[in-house]
């Protein structure tokens, strides 16, 4: 009976119903509490009975807030049943009017949902996908995106685009920041804590968000890194390497799929019924509802596979694209489709089955105000700043920054004397929050230069200089700038680099230690900013370089979303920290690190290049017949000639305050039996001077198979903290699941012969040993 109350006071307090609130949905609320869950699909069954083309066709529609429709109409067509949802309103108090429309006004009264790029945090900001995966803290991970969900639901927001939880091993593409690294078992754990955490214990409750895993398929393989590009990929490598995230998320129970905006292998995936319909409801069993990216229908049309309007809402609706988001196609198109008979409306229905599926999932029959509340007890407090969760962000924070130098344990700094703190993103309150930051604020938002200050407070002394600007290319910042329209993203320091630097320089000289923020402006990091170069820009290594003619120690702070290519800088550096970006509480939780507050304890989700020309370097490449052997004459083997191989930083690298020791593995049998369980063994010791925790690390090599197969892949991890001294043994069961993988015909199997097994604190860095599988 909450929903009647609620509705009651929703029509006393906000706008004024056409009709009597009691008659609002309160036949599905009594049909909800009368027979329980198990009769959604009666509920919807008699729904789509009910309705006209035009109002299926409505269910269909996600309208973009904003600029593709000012309020007033779309309120009307709410009221008309023409519209199932809308996204970026991010408040109780808008999405009210627009709910009031659908269940007050409409003939049916659906309610509608509202959702939301909640991606890595919504009021409260954590840090970006990658730097949570830095954490290797499936724990954390679940409880950043919970507090998102609990955020947003009290927004009045019912679902979120995310987790994104697509595979990048070419960090030119800016999305790289929005996913969880190269590794596809990591990416699925991530996927896993994100969907628990984003939907609770049921989206439908209260403080619960559906997820949308995001984006349906490989759109971190996109050519050359370039956005929005083509895939080609073999379906092996598919099945292997980049589908097992989005299944991760799924089968925890995500209740929604947004599809990709890249073509795979000649097909968009909008049109891709192979994808959409084989692999996702088919082989999958997924039961949840699709929904295509931004404008991807219309997008049909420029891929080429589409003539019209027309073809490209018939391929879209024959794939499997339920919803479509921002995009008029099946507005315009299906009405005279399904009359012509070209599209049955058998295909509508099935498309308007999964979206009052996941409306009921959310709760909404049952109340649909379950999360935009009545507008009496709306919070007073605009900006959150009472309901942000600062304290598990700046622990999120500390947990996802890499320690990646550490010369002649330059850091944790003394909290005594004068720091210079220096560089274009020390005091960047926007950018340290990240790209799709959802709705954080900037103000709010702890800099490095007020971490700093806060934490040197009656101790020691903070001092201050830019030093430079992010870049000093002008059309790189008119770029940055139209991004983002509400306001400018780069604000230029308009002194010459010069003088900027002169007074860096002295800045430096009156100083014990200088601490110097440099990276990518979070615009360099996010969706359409792909790059040729992974380098600092000029301004910030000649910042750099001046910097170092000091003499003084030298630590690097790092902003950024992806790997770059950083050989000065760790030649150079005296201690060098990747601190991504590491959200609302970042300038506090790098300060921790520096200060030795916080022992650093994050690896490297992803490979760092040593230049753009070696890219891909993802550490589980498949092996070969010529490889390039370290220490090994090097003629006729596969590597760039110029350049030293391997990565700059491997894959879940990373250093401590202390030092650990990881001893031979022991394994309980040489052998393995199907259904049998060996284990293998290590045992990690801390044996430097603090606290601290690591992440040991469990690879497996396949050493002949029926198809070439990687050297190495993570197959599990586990994070330890040890007090100096301590030691602790750490085991991995390994069973035949462990060796599965897909054969030539797509058949996942284990198969007899040898492995070797590796354990380590990276992926570069292991001890190894072998068994049998019999
Ligand atoms: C992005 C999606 C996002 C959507 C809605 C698109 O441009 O590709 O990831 O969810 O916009 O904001």
């Amino acid at each position: 009976m909450r929903m009647l109350s609620t509705l009651a006071l929703a029509a006393g307090l906000a706008c004024a119903p056409l009709i009597a609130p009691t008659s609002v949905s309160s036949a599905y609320a009594a049909d909800i509490q009368a027979t329980g869950k198990s009769d959604k699909q009666a509920l919807i069954a008699d729904l789509i009975g009910r309705m006209t083309l035009d109002e299926k066709i409505g269910q269909l529609r996600l309208i973009s807030i904003g600029p593709e429709m000012p309020q007033p109409q779309l309120i009307k067509e709410i009221a008309a049943g023409r519209v199932g949802g809308t996204f970026n309103s991010i408040t109780q108090a808008e999405n009210r009017p627009l709910q009031d429309a659908a269940v007050m006004q409409s003939r049916l009264k659906i309610p509608m949902f509202f959702a939301y790029d909640v991606v890595h945090g919504h009021r409260t900001v954590f840090p970006i996908s990658l730097g949570l995966a830095s954490s290797w803290d499936m724990g954390l991970v679940e409880k950043t995106a919970r507090i998102s969900a609990v955020e947003a639901a009290a927004d009045g927001i019912d679902a979120t685009f995310a987790p994104m939880v697509d595979i990048s091993r070419d960090p030119r593409w800016g999305r790289t920041s929005e996913g969880f690294g190269e590794d596809p078992y990591l990416v699925s754990q991530c996927a896993r804590a994100s969907v628990k955490g984003f939907q609770g214990a049921s989206p439908a409750n209260a403080d619960s968000l559906m997820a949308f895993v995001k984006h349906f398929a490989l759109y971190g393989a996109v050519e050359g890194g370039r956005d929005y590009n083509t895939v080609d990929m073999s379906l092996q490598r598919m099945y292997q390497d980049y589908l097992p995230p989005y299944r991760a998320g799924l089968d925890a129970g995500a209740g929604g799929v947004m599809i990709a905006l890249n073509s795979i292998n000649g097909q968009p995936a909008t049109s891709n019924r192979w994808l959409l319909h084989d692999l996702l409801r088919k082989e999958w069993g997924f039961k949840g509802v699709t929904v295509s990216d931004h404008g991807a229908i219309d997008e049909l049309l420029r891929h080429g596979v589409a003539s019209n309007g027309r073809e490209a809402a018939k391929l879209a609706i024959e794939a499997g694209v339920d919803i479509s988001m921002a995009d008029t196609r099946y507005l315009e198109q299906l009405p005279t489709l399904v009359k012509s008979g070209a599209v049955p409306v058998a295909l509508i229905d099935d498309a308007v089955r999964e979206v009052l599926g996941a409306k009921y999932d959310m709760g909404l029959f049952a109340d649909p105000f379950r999360r935009i509340g009545v507008a009496a007890q709306d919070p007073a407090d605009v900006d959150a700043e009472s309901r942000l969760h600062r304290a598990e962000a700046r622990e999120a924070a500390r947990k996802s920054i890499v320690l990646l130098e550490n010369r002649n344990q330059t850091l944790p700094l003394r909290k005594s004397g004068k720091v210079a703190v220096i560089g274009p993103l020390t005091d960047a309150q926007i950018d340290i929050l990240g790209s799709w930051s959802a709705a954080g604020k900037p103000r709010q938002s702890v800099s490095l230069l007020q971490g700093m200050r806060d934490a040197l407070a009656g101790k020691g002394e903070v001092i201050y200089a830019r030093g430079a600007n992010v870049t000093d290319d002008a059309r790189v910042v008119g770029y940055l700038n139209f991004l983002n329209w509400d306001s400018p993203e780069v604000v230029q320091d308009k002194r010459s680099p010069g003088e900027m630097i002169d007074e860096a320089v002295r800045t430096a000289r009156d100083a014990d230690a200088i601490v110097v923020a440099v990276g990518e402006s979070r615009g360099m990091s996010h969706e359409a900013s792909s790059r040729t170069s992974l380098s600092l820009p000029g301004s910030q290594e000649a910042l750099l370089k001046a910097l170092k003619t000091t003499g003084k120690p030298l630590v690097v702070v790092l902003m950024n979303g992806r790997p770059l290519t950083v050989n000065w800088e760790k030649d150079n550096a005296d201690a060098m920290l990747e601190t991504w970006y590491a959200g609302t509480e970042g300038g506090h939780a790098i300060a921790d690190v520096l200060f030795g507050d916080e022992n650093p304890s994050g690896k490297l989700p992803v490979s760092f290049p040593r230049s753009i020309g070696q890219i891909p370097t993802y550490y589980n490449h498949l092996r070969i017949g010529r490889p390039f052997t370290p220490g090994k004459p090097a003629n006729y083997t596969s590597q760039y000639f110029e350049e030293e191989s391997g990565p700059l930083y491997p894959f879940g690298y990373g250093l401590s305050y202390t030092t650990f020791s990881v001893s031979e593995i022991r394994l309980s049998s040489p052998k393995l039996a199907r259904n049998g369980t060996i284990n293998a063994s290590v045992t990690v010791k801390n044996t430097g001077k603090y606290a601290g925790e690591t992440v040991v690390q469990f690879y497996v090599q396949d050493v002949t198979a029926s198809v070439v197969r990687p050297v190495k892949e993570l197959k599990g991890f586990r994070k330890v903290l040890l007090a100096p001294g301590e030691s602790r043994a750490i085991e991995f069961p390994v069973t035949e699941d462990t060796l599965k993988f897909y054969n030539a015909r797509l058949e996942y199997v284990a198969e007899p012969g040898d492995f070797n097994l590796q354990i380590g604190l990276d992926s570069a860095s292991v001890r190894e040993a072998r068994f049998t599988l019999e």
